[in-house]
C-alpha cells in the first residue's frame, strides 16, 4: 500500500505543473495512466464498474467522479483530480483539488478549508478513538468555516480492494461506530459544497454534481490508523 500510495503522491507532483488554462482533463489523465504504469502500477479506477479512465476530474459543480474528456479548463476553474494506484495487490486512492491559473478568494478559501478538515480527520485517526470522530472532525471544521458536507459520498475502508468496509461518513455524533485499530487502512475523503450539501447523479451514470449548481471540493488521502497519528501512505 506505501509503494501504491507513493505512486500516487508522485503522479501529483507530476500535474501540479499540467493543471492550468487550456488543458484538457483528457490529457491529465493521460498523464495519470502513462506514469503509473511507469512506476509498474495499475490505474485502480479504470474498468472499476465500467468506470472509463484513470482519473476522476471533477470540474467547479461536479462534486466527484467527474470523467475526463475534452473539457478544457479555464481560468478560474476549480477541478478536483482523484486517482487510485494497485500495486503487487494492494490499493492507494487520493484526492486535490487545483486551482487553475488565477481563481476567486473564496475559492481559494474553499480548497483551503476543504484541505484542512481533510488534515483534522486525520488527526482523528488514532487508535482508541471511534470510527465517528473522524466524521465528527470533519463536519465540525467545515460547518465553523461555512461549508456543508455532502452526505451520499463517504470515504472507505481500503486495502486488498478499492472500497472495504467501514464506511467513512463526513458528518455524524463524535463516539459512535468501531473502535479504530492501529494499522487500520482507511481513506478519508471530504467533499463540501459552498451551498446546499445535496448531489445529484448526471445522466452519464458518474458525474456527482451540487444539485444547487454551487462549487465543491473535494480532498482524500489514504492513511494507517496510528497509535499516536496516522501515517498518511499517499503524501
Ligand atoms: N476515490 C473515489 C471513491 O472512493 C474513487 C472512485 S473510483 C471510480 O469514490 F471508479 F468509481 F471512479
Ligand atoms: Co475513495
Amino acid at each position: 500500500m506505501r509503494t501504491a500510495g507513493r505512486v500516487v503522491a508522485g503522479f501529483f507532483r507530476l500535474i501540479e505543473k499540467e493543471v492550468k488554462p487550456g488543458v484538457t482533463t483528457k490529457r491529465l489523465d493521460e498523464i495519470a495512466e502513462e506514469f503509473i504504469r511507469s512506476q509498474g502500477a495499475l490505474p485502480a479506477f479504470k474498468g472499476y464498474y465500467g468506470y472509463p479512465a484513470t482519473i476522476c476530474a471533477s470540474v467547479n459543480e461536479e462534486v466527484v467522479h467527474g470523467i475526463p474528456g475534452a473539457r478544457v479548463l479555464q481560468e478560474g476553474d476549480i477541478v478536483g483530480v482523484d486517482v487510485g494506484a494497485k500495486f503487487k495487490g494492494y490499493f492507494a486512492d487520493a484526492a486535490r483539488t487545483w486551482a487553475v491559473g488565477r481563481i476567486d478568494k473564496e475559492d481559494q478559501r474553499h480548497i483551503d478549508v476543504t484541505r484542512n478538515a481533510l488534515k483534522e480527520g486525520i488527526a482523528k485517526a488514532v487508535a482508541g478513538n471511534r470510527l465517528s470522530d473522524i466524521s465528527w472532525a470533519v463536519q465540525r471544521f467545515s460547518e465553523k468555516n461555512g461549508f456543508s458536507v455532502v452526505r451520499e459520498y463517504v470515504g472507505h475502508g481500503i486495502g486488498k480492494n478499492l472500497h472495504e468496509e467501514p464506511q467513512v461518513p463526513n458528518f455524524g455524533l463524535p463516539g459512535r461506530g468501531p473502535e479504530l485499530l492501529e494499522g487500520v487502512a482507511l481513506a478519508i475523503e471530504p467533499m463540501l459544497n459552498r451551498g446546499g450539501h445535496e448531489v445529484k447523479l448526471l445522466g452519464d451514470g458518474w458525474t456527482v454534481v451540487t444539485k444547487d449548481g454551487k462549487r465543491s471540493c473535494h480532498f482524500e488521502q489514504t492513511i494507517f490508523v496510528g497509535k499516536k497519528a496516522a501515517e498518511v501512505v499517499t503524501e
